[in-house]
């Protein structure tokens, strides 16, 4: 765990310029799985954007029922087969459309996708070794990025994946991908098999690493706290086929984790989110039923 306490508060979020393009773009994006009989569509008619917002990326919590296509939202923006390539619509970063998986954008998983046979330095190090860069260089930000990430350089940079616990495992995984700066970093339920300290102060961790990079993030959760903690924007996608139902702006944190997740004001945000999930919830339970 890292000694020092994060830094939260986080600057204002200004409008995005009249010239600047779109960070992402869906425009009337489905996608099918299959085909005749078997066809299934996962998400239909989603649109959304989001603006580059000066000095600051924006952080998009994805919220809805389980099977509702928010894995597949998030690996359509990733360029990740078989979600990608969408069966209809347009997805387009920075005004271009996507054609592949790209350096551009980092992906955080929630199991945790480390190399077994690599140590903590070389996991973090294995994308720059990829780009090519130099040796020893690569090494000396991998040993700067395991401290970032609240590990210990002299203690943990020779570990391999099967020493270290979830949370720490969990911690390589997010450094392996903020490495290279992508700009934009896509989380899919990254915290979901923490135990709750471990969650908090990996959220504020997180926090303090996305100010310093500005990269805009997509972090998809069940835990509608972590959402209402995280995001500065909520999207809340209905049950499948997923579509967003709800597209709305939540107070951005700024204080640690614990201390806000416990106060009054907080705690209406969620309860009235809740109020609105749950429901999303019963509706896709019912259509199960019906099948
Ligand atoms: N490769 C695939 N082939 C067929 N169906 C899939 C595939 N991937 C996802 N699905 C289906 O699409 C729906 C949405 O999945 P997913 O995006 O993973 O949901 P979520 O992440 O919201 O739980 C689910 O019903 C799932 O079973
Ligand atoms: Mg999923």
């Amino acid at each position: 765990m890292s000694e020092t306490q994060p830094e939260i508060a986080l600057p204002e979020l200004e409008p995005a310029t009249a010239e600047s393009l779109p960070v992402i773009e869906f425009s009337e994006v489905a996608k099918t799985f299959g085909s005749g009989e078997r066809a299934f569509t996962a998400i239909k008619d989603v649109n959304f954007n989001v603006p580059d917002h000066p000095n600051r990326g924006e952080f998009v919590a994805i919220l809805g029922p389980s099977g509702c296509g928010k894995s597949t939202i998030l690996r359509l923006i990733a360029g990740l087969k078989p979600q990608f390539p969408a069966t209809s619509g347009s997805i387009k970063v920075f005004g271009e459309e996507i054609l592949s998986a790209g350096a551009d954008r980092g992906m955080v998983f929630q199991d945790y996708t480390s190399f077994d046979h690599l140590t903590v330095l070389q996991n973090i190090a294995f994308g720059l070794g990829i780009r090519g860069d130099d040796k020893g260089a690569s090494a000396a930000s991998a040993r700067e990025w395991i401290g970032k990430v609240g590990l210990n350089p002299d203690t943990d940079a020779d570990k391999y994946p099967h020493q270290l616990s979830g949370g720490m495992r969990q911690r390589v995984a997010i450094a392996r991908s903020l490495i290279l700066h992508p700009r934009i970093i896509l989380m899919d339920e990254p915290f979901g098999a923490l135990d709750p300290p471990t969650r908090f102060s990996m959220q504020d961790q997180l926090i303090s690493l996305w100010r310093e990079q500005q990269s805009t993030v997509f972090f998809i959760t069940h835990s509608i706290e972590e959402a209402v903690y995280l995001g500065d924007r909520l999207l809340i996608v209905s049950p499948s086929p997923g579509k967003i139902l709800h597209d709305m702006e939540v107070p951005p944190p700024d204080r640690p984790a614990a201390s806000m997740q416990r106060e009054h004001e907080f705690m209406d945000k969620v309860f009235e989110i809740r109020d609105l999930v749950e429901g999303l919830e019963r509706q896709a339970q019912a259509a199960q039923a019906d099948e």
